[in-house]
């Protein structure tokens, strides 16, 4: 029987590129979103994928958004955790809002998206819980302390659930892209994004399907002795940054 996948921020950017390949992989996928109608309508004629809207950093819009997938595809063996914002500023000049903006949606969505999941992982005894983290949360960024810190939030708490679910057939994972062609990235200042691909040794931005391709080896049969790690794909940008 068809696997059943859930990715947050599926309708865009890296977590589009996620629900395309998991989708040609013969998966069901259901993708996440929290406010570009238009994106997840195209998202959705053009794979098949079934959208769902929601704010993750919001603990009752990720129980309906469970609830909603499970009843329409069936119980979901794989969460994505993909969604998030950036709110970039000097630590010295950032307001509380910027930082709780990008706790609450990049942090607090691990625990309000998969603490719906895990309990039915545990039970059918198999489960992929992938967390998309970032490079600059393993050596930090200029002008992303909130960001930064949540990312790297994201490797301590899938070490810990994968070791509490090893036992289990669930297993937990992070990749950690480093720059990737997307509009988040494109959002960056000109002359800044210019000196970061710079020092980027592969010479050029990651692509989506990259990450996707992580994914989709993480998300399979093959991957179960595969837990707790981080996987790390910045063309060699960690290396020099
Ligand atoms: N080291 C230390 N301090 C630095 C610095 C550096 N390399 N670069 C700049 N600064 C300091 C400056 O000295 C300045 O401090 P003061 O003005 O108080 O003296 C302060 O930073 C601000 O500098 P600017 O006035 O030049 O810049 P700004 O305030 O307009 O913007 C910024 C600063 C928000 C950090 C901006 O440069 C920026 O957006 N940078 C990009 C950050 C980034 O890479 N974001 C990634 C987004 S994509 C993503 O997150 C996806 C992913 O996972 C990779």
């Amino acid at each position: 029987m068809a696997r059943v996948a859930l990715v947050t921020g599926g309708t865009r950017g890296i977590g589009r590129a996620i629900v395309e390949r998991l989708t040609a992989d013969g998966i069901k996928v259901a993708a996440g979103y929290s406010g570009n109608d238009a994106a997840a309508e195209a998202l959705k004629r053009e794979t098949g994928a079934m959208v769902i809207k929601g704010n993750v950093g919001n603990l009752a819009d990720c129980k309906h958004a469970v609830e909603q997938v499970t009843a329409e595809l069936g119980p979901i063996d794989i969460l994505v955790n993909n969604a998030g914002i950036t709110r970039d500023g000097v630590f010295h000049r950032m307001n509380s809002e910027q930082w709780s903006e990008v706790i609450r949606v990049n942090m607090d969505s691990l625990f309000n998206m998969t603490r719906q999941v895990i309990e039915g992982m545990r039970e059918r005894e198999w489960g992929r819980i992938i967390n998309i983290s970032s490079i600059n949360g393993q050596k930090g960024q200029v002008g992303q302390t909130n960001y930064s810190a949540a990312k790297a939030g994201m490797i301590g708490f899938s070490k810990a659930l994968a070791l509490e679910n090893a036992k289990k057939g669930v297993t937990v994972n992070v990749i950690a892209p480093g720059y990737i062609d997307t509009e988040m990235v494109q959002a960056v200042p000109a002359k800044v994004l210019e000196g970061i691909i710079a020092q980027i040794p592969v010479g050029r931005l990651g692509r989506g399907d990259e990450i996707a391709d992580m994914v989709a080896f993480l998300a399979g049969e093959r991957a179960g002795y595969v837990t707790g790690t981080t996987l790390s794909l910045n063309g060699g940008q960690y290396l020099v940054g």
